[in-house]
């Protein structure tokens, strides 16, 4: 993986169709495939370039079912962060009904955040970029955070998921925000 050459992709923001869309499993016997192997690498200098910590196959125009997220220690609730991370079809499962109430953004969703309920503890699993299978608890910001982008593999954005009480508010209001409360 590391002797291949990185590109940054185009990232799909707003109203682009394929944002909408379902995107499709992946057969097993493709993830060693030349197009997914570039595709994973590719998508992890496109997450880390824009920056962000996760990004999803259809957010750069592959309406396939692919993420590639991590934590940095700093934003993990437990102070341990997540590794890279490569999560080809996954399934997602909620282990209690605990609800958590944040802000997030999205990198097709530029300059703008929004409250989005999210549980507070799943497990997930899928096929990491090997072709195997492993599953993982989380918690906190890093259950938020793969819930968001499994989301983005159902044509899900964020917005959509907002209560009706609450609005979309710009970064700048997000940072006054965040200033206060810290
Ligand atoms: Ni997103």
């Amino acid at each position: 993986m590391t002797d291949r050459i990185s590109k940054i992709l185009p990232i799909a923001i707003d109203d682009a169709e394929v944002l909408k869309k379902v995107a499709k499993e992946i057969p097993l016997s493709d993830i060693a495939s030349d197009f997914i192997q570039q595709l994973i690498v590719d998508m992890f200098a496109t997450m880390r370039h824009a920056p962000g910590i996760g990004l999803a196959a259809p957010q750069i125009f592959e309406s396939i079912r692919l993420i590639v997220f991590y934590l940095p220690a700093a934003r993990d609730e437990l102070g341990i962060g997540v590794p890279d991370t490569v999560l080809i079809n996954p399934i997602i499962e909620k282990l209690d009904d605990e609800i958590d109430l944040q802000y997030e953004g999205c990198l097709s969703i530029p300059g703008l955040r929004g409250k989005v309920e999210r549980f507070k503890k799943i497990k997930y699993s899928g096929y990491n970029q090997y072709g195997e299978y492993f599953e993982r608890v989380a918690e906190g910001w890093h259950a938020r955070l793969v819930q968001h982008e499994v989301d983005h593999l159902n044509g899900i954005v964020y917005p959509e998921l907002m209560r009706e009480e609450d609005s979309l508010i710009t970064f700048d209001e997000w940072k006054a925000l965040t200033a206060i409360s810290s």
